[in-house]
């Protein structure tokens, strides 16, 4: 859907000052009907790259093709096959939700103008309250109301720069519910985030960026990769043999105590765990909970991030 190789934008500000690298050699693919997450701190170069692959900026060197297109040479196919809500989206705020629409479908030249408008009025669940002004509607309903308008020519490509940021907990559920629905109507979504547990929540695949790629991978591996697996086997009391029957065993990693609870670092939990259940179960430990632990995906960002400043 997306191809970037060599992706670089550099800001030319002050004559006498070199030119700023915003973004630099950035190589990636983006798969149909995925939610590719671009996660990273202020300043990374999120906007810049999604302007670039949008058409609306130049490129200062490198090549990207979105949805066939190749950017910089057919900016006006790209124009109507994305769909962008951008950082800080603005409304008529005198103006009715079902006018706010109408007016962007007609500049879109949208053929259906009416029918697509009421279909996003009522995906929105604002269809009873289509008459009533943007500026009465709440921070979740207006961002909302932003998404839908940036879909109204249909793109196939929707580009979503920090949609919650700015948003109370209670909008940004909302917008997330919003952005799961979209996904599952089979959307290429690119979502610009420097917060964590939505890009782990909607995201398909992460890049970690900060003016170049950092790490590009599922959420899970980049959780795999970077900590490897742990299991914990919380019993009613624990005993020196049950620690001495699990890390008897070969595959066992390390064993870490925390008070009932004995965690254990393994490769594959899924066969593993079984053979140590029973083994713990023969030396006769009670057993009361077993479960994964996850490492969050903050930190691995901080690590992450970190790692790059040194
Ligand atoms: N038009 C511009 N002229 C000069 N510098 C810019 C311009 N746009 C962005 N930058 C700089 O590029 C860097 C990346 O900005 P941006 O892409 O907006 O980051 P993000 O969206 O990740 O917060 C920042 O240091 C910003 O100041
Ligand atoms: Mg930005």
């Amino acid at each position: 859907m997306i191809t970037a190789s060599g992706l670089t934008k550099t800001f030319k500000t002050d004559k006498k000052k070199p030119p700023f690298t915003a973004v630099e050699n950035l190589n990636l693919e983006v798969h149909e009907g995925e939610v590719f997450g671009i996660l990273g701190p202020n300043g990374a170069g999120k906007t810049t790259t999604v302007r670039m692959l949008t058409s609306l900026i130049g490129i200062t060197s490198g090549t990207a093709v979105v949805n066939g297109f190749q950017v910089g040479k057919q900016d006006q196919q790209i124009r109507q096959t994305v769909g962008i809500l951008t950082e800080t989206p603005g409304m008529y705020e005198r103006l009715s939700a079902e006018k706010n629409l109408s007016i962007y479908a007609s500049l879109y030249g949208v053929a259906d103008v009416k029918g697509t408008v009421e279909k996003y009025l009522r995906m929105l669940g604002l269809w009873d309250r289509r008459f009533d002004e943007a500026g009465s509607f709440s921070k979740g309903m207006r961002q909302k109301l932003a998404i839908a308008r940036s879909m109204l020519h249909e793109p196939k490509i929707l580009f979503l720069d920090e949609p919650t940021s700015g948003l109370d907990p209670e909008a940004s559920h909302l917008v997330r519910d919003f952005i799961e629905e979209l996904k599952a109507s089979g959307r290429t979504i690119i979502l610009c985030t420097h917060n964590l547990d939505e890009a782990d929540r909607l995201c398909d695949r992460l890049a970690i960026f900060k003016t170049r790629l950092i790490a590009l991978d599922t959420p899970a591996n980049l959780r795999k990769h970077l900590y490897g697996r742990r299991v914990a086997f919380h019993l009613s009391r624990v005993e020196e043999k049950y620690k001495t029957v699990i890390t008897d065993l070969p595959f066992v990693k390390d064993l870490q105590q925390v008070d009932k609870s004995l965690l254990v670092g393994l490769d594959k939990p899924e066969t593993e765990n079984p053979v140590i259940l029973r083994k713990l179960v023969e030396a006769g430990a009670e057993i009361q909970f077993v479960g994964e632990l996850r490492h969050s995906l903050e930190d691995i960002y901080l690590r992450m991030i970190h790692a790059e400043k040194e």
